[in-house]
């Protein structure tokens, strides 16, 4: 199965692996393709939903998500952890031409509803999961400071009457990538919005609209600014959702999260092999201590 094939690969420490076998029932909440991009659809984050979600703090990876749903002491204390929730599949980001540099970079339409007060950030990240129990932690360093202007590692903010919005990088990946793929932190005033993120590769601009609740996307932006995110930003292949300062901030606070991603190949031709919707495992990487339990 890729997506712990991957992990595993990544966190390459410390885990105690159960694994639980499930029936044929696989979820596919996410495999509404159209002709050329890949469509994700999540009206609502529940315990159906997120069984194709993984849910990542500092210290251990929880997938399926789901997981939080089961009243236990500690899927509620991950539920307060800060963390990521995150499609258990990467998407595709860019693809390396001739001589190693980007041939084609994809663009990208996000939409949900978000309400709670409580801070939520859209994110790509790199096609692994940062290292846990990493240097700085998931937030990184205090003192980072982008130098570079145009690539949207240089954070950007804007307020409206709804929310403040800041876009930035991803600062969990340690000291040396600092600044990697897209961090758009909302924050709503309160009540429920409406939020719009549309990343345009072709003149590598990302642009942020806020309405009210049930109200239609507006004309102009709230925050508009540069972005590359082909190259050293992050990687071909990239893993994408949500950060917030607990995780159930997420689950709770975010509606009608829709995705919409250019697609480079046709599925029955690119993609890893990886089928979507048919995992028949459930993976329970529980991070025990300093249990070693794999190498
Ligand atoms: C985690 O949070 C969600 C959303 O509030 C809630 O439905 C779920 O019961 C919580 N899980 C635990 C184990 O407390
Ligand atoms: C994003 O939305 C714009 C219209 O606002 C559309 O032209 C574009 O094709 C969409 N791109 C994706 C990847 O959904
Ligand atoms: C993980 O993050 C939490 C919350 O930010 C922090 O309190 C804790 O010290 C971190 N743990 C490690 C091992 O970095
Ligand atoms: C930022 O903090 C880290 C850890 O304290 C330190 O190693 C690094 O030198 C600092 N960087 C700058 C630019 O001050
Ligand atoms: C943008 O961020 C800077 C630095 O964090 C802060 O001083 C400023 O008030 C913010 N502006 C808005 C409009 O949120
Ligand atoms: C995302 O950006 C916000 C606002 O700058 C920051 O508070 C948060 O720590 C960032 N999260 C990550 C995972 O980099
Ligand atoms: C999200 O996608 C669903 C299903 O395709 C659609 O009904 C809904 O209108 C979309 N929501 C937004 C805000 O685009």
């Amino acid at each position: 199965m890729p997506s712990s094939d991957r992990m595993t690969g990544a966190i390459k420490l410390r885990l105690v692996l159960l694994l639980v076998v499930v029936g044929a029932a696989a979820i596919s909440v996410a495999a509404a393709a159209a002709a050329d991009v890949d469509s994700f659809s999540y009206p609502v984050f529940d315990a159906t939903t997120t069984q194709d979600l993984v849910a990542g703090s500092n210290t251990s990876i929880l997938t399926p998500a789901s997981l939080l749903f089961n009243q236990d002491a500690l899927f509620a204390e991950f539920n307060r952890t800060e963390g990521f929730l995150l499609l258990s599949r990467t998407v595709d980001v860019w693809r390396v031409g001739t001589g190693g540099a980007p041939a084609f970079e994809a663009s990208f339409n996000t939409s949900f509803a978000l309400s709670g007060g409580a801070p939520v950030a859209f994110v790509v990240l790199r096609d692994s999961y940062p290292t846990l129990y990493g240097t700085g932690g998931l937030r990184g360093f205090a003192n980072y400071s982008a130098s570079d202007a145009d690539d949207g590692a240089t954070s950007r903010n804007a307020s409206g009457s709804l929310v403040s919005v800041e876009a930035g990088p991803v600062r969990s990946y340690g000291p040396d990538s600092p600044a990697v793929g897209l961090n758009v932190t909302v924050t709503p005033n309160d009540a429920r919005v409406a939020v719009w993120i549309e990343y345009d590769a072709g003149v590598h601009r990302l642009s942020v609209y806020v309405a009210g609740a049930g109200e239609a996307r507006p004309a102009t932006a709230l925050l508009d600014a540069p972005l590359g995110l082909a190259g050293e930003r992050t990687t071909e292949k990239a893993m994408v959702g949500f950060f917030a300062g607990a995780v159930q901030d997420i689950l709770v606070g975010v509606r009608d999260w829709n995705l919409t991603v250019d697609r480079f190949f046709d599925s029955s031709g690119g993609g890893d092999g990886w089928k979507k919707g048919t995992s028949s495992w459930v993976i329970l990487l529980a991070v025990l201590g300093s249990v070693a339990a794999m190498a």
